[in-house]
């Protein structure tokens, strides 16, 4: 490991898996590194990226304020598939932060990611700054071959994919925004509501209701939560009775209707999370024009799902 991340420290690019999904990663304090990132997935240089830490040691200089619930998260879900937004310090500039006065922090769970960050660390790197490995508005990647067929035109030779398999959970992070009074949650992912109402015992259940506008406008700031992002070329159709030809995802326990192509068959809701994206892509491999997904119901995960899923289906 230390010679990737001694790529990293000399500025190349290193995507890398982490429990959620791959990331595309650069030394975070790199000004010149982190714009290759922008130009590498063709993002709007005011999307702000999240600084991965191995360890809870380093978070003290990325930041200059935490809230008592804020370590109460950071101390019970990381590592984990959580991004706490905080109030910055100067070591998070303005290319990192998208010019806000705050900065996105996470320790992964993988021990790839992990053994990076710590190596990383171990030669005086302070964080590595990485978006998921996709094009902008693109379906999430959850395999290193995912990394390479999104960016693989993009990258150069001394940028590296490492290859750490499929990712477990499937879905982008939980953020959770610390720097008010009370938590409140941006984008939902695999810490769930109840799990942080559990450790914090504060109710955060009326920051998830993606249905207000006041919930649009709040994050307005936070890319993924653009309208048509995670979306595969396909047409995307939400609890629709697939028309033949189609692509269809959909519980194991829900029958595949006649003359469509099942792309995945998860038996619980967390194999729906991991297995959307490379069902996505599958779809698209096959060149399908639309495809109908049976939405899981219930909280917990399933409202994640269902986040990304109304976003896919407005096309882009
Ligand atoms: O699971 C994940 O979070 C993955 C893995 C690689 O860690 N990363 C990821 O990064 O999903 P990205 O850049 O694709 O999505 C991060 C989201 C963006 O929508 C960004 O706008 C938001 O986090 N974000 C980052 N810093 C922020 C900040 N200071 N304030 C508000 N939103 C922020
Ligand atoms: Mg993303």
């Amino acid at each position: 490991m230390r010679e990737t991340a001694a790529k990293l420290m000399s500025g190349a690019l290193v995507a890398f898996p982490t429990e959620t999904v791959y990331g595309l990663g650069a030394d975070a304090t790199n000004a010149a590194a982190v714009a290759r990132i922008y130009k590498v997935k063709g993002r709007p240089s005011d999307h702000p990226l999240i600084v991965h830490i191995a360890d809870l040691k380093y978070l003290d200089q990325w930041i200059s304020d935490i809230p008592e619930y804020g370590i109460a998260l950071a101390r019970n879900f990381w590592p984990g598939p959580m991004t706490l937004i905080l109030m910055r310090s100067k070591l998070a500039r303005d290319f990192i932060t998208g010019g806000q006065d705050t900065v996105g922090i996470r320790i992964p769970d993988n021990s790839l990611a992990l053994g990076l960050l710590e190596a990383f660390h171990k030669l005086g790197g302070a964080g590595i700054a990485a978006p998921s490995a996709n094009r902008f508005g693109q379906v999430s990647p959850t395999s290193a071959e995912a990394v390479k067929e999104e960016l693989g035109d993009y990258l150069s030779d001394s940028d590296l994919v490492l290859d750490g398999g499929p990712s477990e959970v499937g879905l982008e992070s939980t953020i959770i925004d610390c720097t008010e009074e009370q938590p409140r949650i941006l984008r939902p992912g695999a810490i769930t509501v109840s799990m942080i109402e559990e450790v914090i015992g504060i109710d955060v259940s009326k920051s998830v209701d993606q249905e207000s506008d006041e919930f649009k406008q709040e994050v307005v700031r936070v890319s993924g939560s653009l309208e048509n992002h995670y979306a595969p070329k396909a047409k995307v159709y939400l609890d629709q009775q697939p028309v033949v030809g189609s692509g269809f995802i959909a519980l194991e326990e829900i029958e595949t209707p006649d003359d469509v192509i099942r792309l995945a068959a998860p038996k619980t809701v967390e194999e729906f999370a991991r297995f959307l994206y490379s069902a996505l892509r599958e779809g698209d491999h096959q060149n399908l024009d639309s495809i109908y997904i049976a939405q899981p119901t219930g909280d917990g995960l399933a409202i994640a799902i269902r986040d990304r899923l109304s976003r896919s289906a407005k096309g882009r």
